[in-house]
């Protein structure tokens, strides 16, 4: 079995799998598993919709995908990345964004193909399960706290997936397009979706997975006292 440090660092995000279906006992066993993460007051706001039929992956990514193309930029509950991005992090985005465009051969200027990239998001990178994570929308009236316990359940999903020779692309792409996506599932109007983690068996061949942005040196994120 891996360690932790192992699963840590044999992770890194897929953008392509296999049409290979993740059996549902792993799914529960990872989601039980992960259902352990801590929380504040213990209040395990996570509300997952783990979905594998085609169709309605089909039904949702189409919807997402309609809507960029007539002009809708976002369509959610929350907002993820900065709204003024500021270094060191605009820096770091661009690396790692120019890092994957040229892995692929993709000029920077290439805003069509990039568009097309951003849009595989929406067609699952060919995964055959999708998790969405939502929260009851009350959480997030006035705290963020909840957001941090929703991270540290994304965090164990992702760790787990390895202990099953699974991979994973945790999405913020679809944390834009929530309300489309609660719309589309029908899901009580209490919920607000946070985000979504496509899992599956990658494509081992595919070159985009090859793809592993480095991380900064430790005594540029850590000050020991
Ligand atoms: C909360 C969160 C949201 C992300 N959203 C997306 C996404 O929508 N699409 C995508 O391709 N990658 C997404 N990523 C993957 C990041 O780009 C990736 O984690 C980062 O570049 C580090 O690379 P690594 O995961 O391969 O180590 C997201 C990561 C996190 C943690």
């Amino acid at each position: 079995m891996l360690t932790v440090t192992q699963a840590l660092k044999s992770r890194s995000s897929k953008r392509a799998y296999l049409p290979k279906p993740v059996p549902r006992d792993i799914q529960e066993k990872i989601l039980a598993a992960a259902a352990m993460t801590p929380s504040g007051a213990n209040m395990q706001p996570w509300v997952t919709y783990a979905i594998s039929d085609k169709a309605t992956l089909d039904k949702v990514g189409g919807a997402i995908i309609k809507a960029m193309d007539e002009g809708v930029i976002n369509d959610q509950f929350i907002q993820y990345y900065p709204v003024n991005w500021t270094n060191p992090y605009k820096k770091r985005r661009i690396v790692t964004g120019s890092g994957l465009y040229k892995l692929m051969e993709v000029d920077r200027k290439d805003d069509a193909t990039r568009l097309e990239m951003w849009k595989d998001n929406f067609r699952w990178f060919g995964a055959q399960t999708v998790f969405f994570v939502f929260t009851d929308k009350a959480n997030i009236d006035g705290a963020e706290g909840l957001l941090l316990d929703c991270g540290a359940y994304m965090q164990s999903i992702m760790l787990l997936a390895r202990e099953y020779d699974l991979h994973t692309c945790p999405q913020g792409s679809t944390t834009e397009f929530g309300k489309i996506i609660a719309r589309e599932l029908n899901v009580p109007d209490n919920l607000a979706l946070l985000y979504s983690i496509v899992i599956g068996y990658p494509d081992e061949d595919a070159k985009i997975n090859s793809y592993q942005p480095k991380r900064v040196n430790l005594d540029e994120s850590v000050t020991f006292i």
